[in-house]
């Protein structure tokens, strides 16, 4: 493959001729990159093994990782598994279309490739209107991993799955940023109690607001393991990134001492910072990625995978970031993301 084509449509609107050409795209077993409420996904028709093979390779990602299905309604998913356990109805009641994944008992349309051999699939059905507009056009269930390289941070943008994907997917439909930023909400049917195999966009809070008991899944965990891109190092951005636990100003105090050290020792310094970070670091000859205000953790989701991208072009010899300040709503994915992509941490008081 060499040519990608950028087809750029209105967010609400879509014009349908785009949306049909790409539908037309998807539904002949070509890779095709479009928004989703929480990142862009490389989607292809999810019943043709070789078109899924051909992801895999343009990815670069590991058979061995599972990737989700995406349907435009609920109707779509019952040929996809072999069981609707009461709560898949009740979250679906709730949550879709939106950040909510959900993985069920495989039926066998969904080829092995789909789901790296497991016998279990993960469906969600998106809420962005182009990704409706597409699978609507498209009839068809569309396999749809973020649209990354893979250990390249996660696209919230066409401009980052043309930096990673150019030339090696036909085409992207290009509908400007997504609106969370971090992906969707993992959460296992298939184990009683329910289990959050990733934390996401829909939060464990809006969770345990419709079901009686929730688990969430540990690093160390057997359902983890079955669930690759929950292992601990998933993205790490090329610079070894230091995460700063505690006290937000003990812990800017400690990223100031070790950005000066460093800069000393001649490196170039990268800091995923809020507002209130990058005040504490004024002065310093650093590279800042601006996360926004402290408190907003809706902003800092939106922000994170372009500021990690933002860092890794500029080609900074170290990161440093402060942790997510808790693991309510939003907060919980953010910290698991940044974890991942951090190479140590330092706990200050
Ligand atoms: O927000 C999202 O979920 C985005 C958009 C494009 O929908 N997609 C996404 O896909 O993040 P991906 O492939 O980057 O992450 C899918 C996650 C991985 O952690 C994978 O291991 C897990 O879902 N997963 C997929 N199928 C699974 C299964 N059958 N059992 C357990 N985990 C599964
Ligand atoms: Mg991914």
């Amino acid at each position: 493959m060499s040519l990608t084509v950028v087809i750029q449509v209105d967010r609400d609107r879509p014009h349908p001729s785009d949306i049909a050409r790409a539908a037309d795209c998807l539904r002949r077993g070509g890779l095709v990159a479009f928004p989703t409420e929480t990142v862009y996904g490389l989607g292809v028709h999810a019943l043709d093994a070789e078109a899924v093979q051909k992801l895999f390779y343009a990815k670069g990602r590991p058979a061995n990782d599972p990737l989700i299905v995406h349907v435009a309604e609920f109707a779509g998913i019952a040929p996809l598994v072999t069981a609707m356990p009461d709560a898949a109805a009740t979250l679906a009641a709730r949550f879709w279309p939106g950040p909510l994944t959900l993985v069920l008992p495989r039926s066998r349309a969904v080829p092995p490739a789909v789901t790296a051999g497991l016998d279990t699939v993960a469906v969600r059905i998106p809420a962005h209107p182009v990704a409706q507009a597409l699978l609507t056009a498209a009839r068809i269930p569309i396999a749809a991993p973020s649209a990354n390289l893979f250990s390249r941070p996660s696209p919230t943008r066409a401009a980052h799955v043309l930096e990673d994907l150019n030339g090696r997917i036909d085409m992207v439909v290009d509908a400007g940023a997504t609106d969370v930023g971090v992906e969707s909400t993992v959460l296992d049917l298939t184990v009683s109690p329910p289990l959050v195999l990733r934390p996401g966009a829909i939060t464990l809070e809006a969770l345990e607001s419709v079901l009686p008991v929730v688990r969430i899944a540990s690093p160390s965990d057997h359902a983890a393991m079955r669930s690759p891109g929950l292992l601990p190092k998933h993205y790490a951005p090329r610079a070894a990134m230091t995460l700063f636990q505690g006290d937000p100003g003990a812990a800017r105090n400690a990223m100031a001492l070790l950005a000066r050290d460093a800069i000393a020792a001649g490196q170039r310094v990268g800091v995923l910072a809020t507002a209130g970070d990058a005040r504490a670091l004024e002065g310093l000859q650093v590279v800042i990625a601006e996360l926004g205000p402290d408190e907003d953790a809706e902003g800092a989701a939106a922000k994170l995978y372009a500021a990690l991208r933002e860092l890794d072009t500029a080609q900074v010899d170290v990161i440093l970031a402060r942790d997510a300040p808790g693991d309510e709503g939003l907060w919980r994915a953010l910290g698991d993301r940044l974890r991942r992509a951090s190479a140590a941490i330092v706990v200050v008081d």
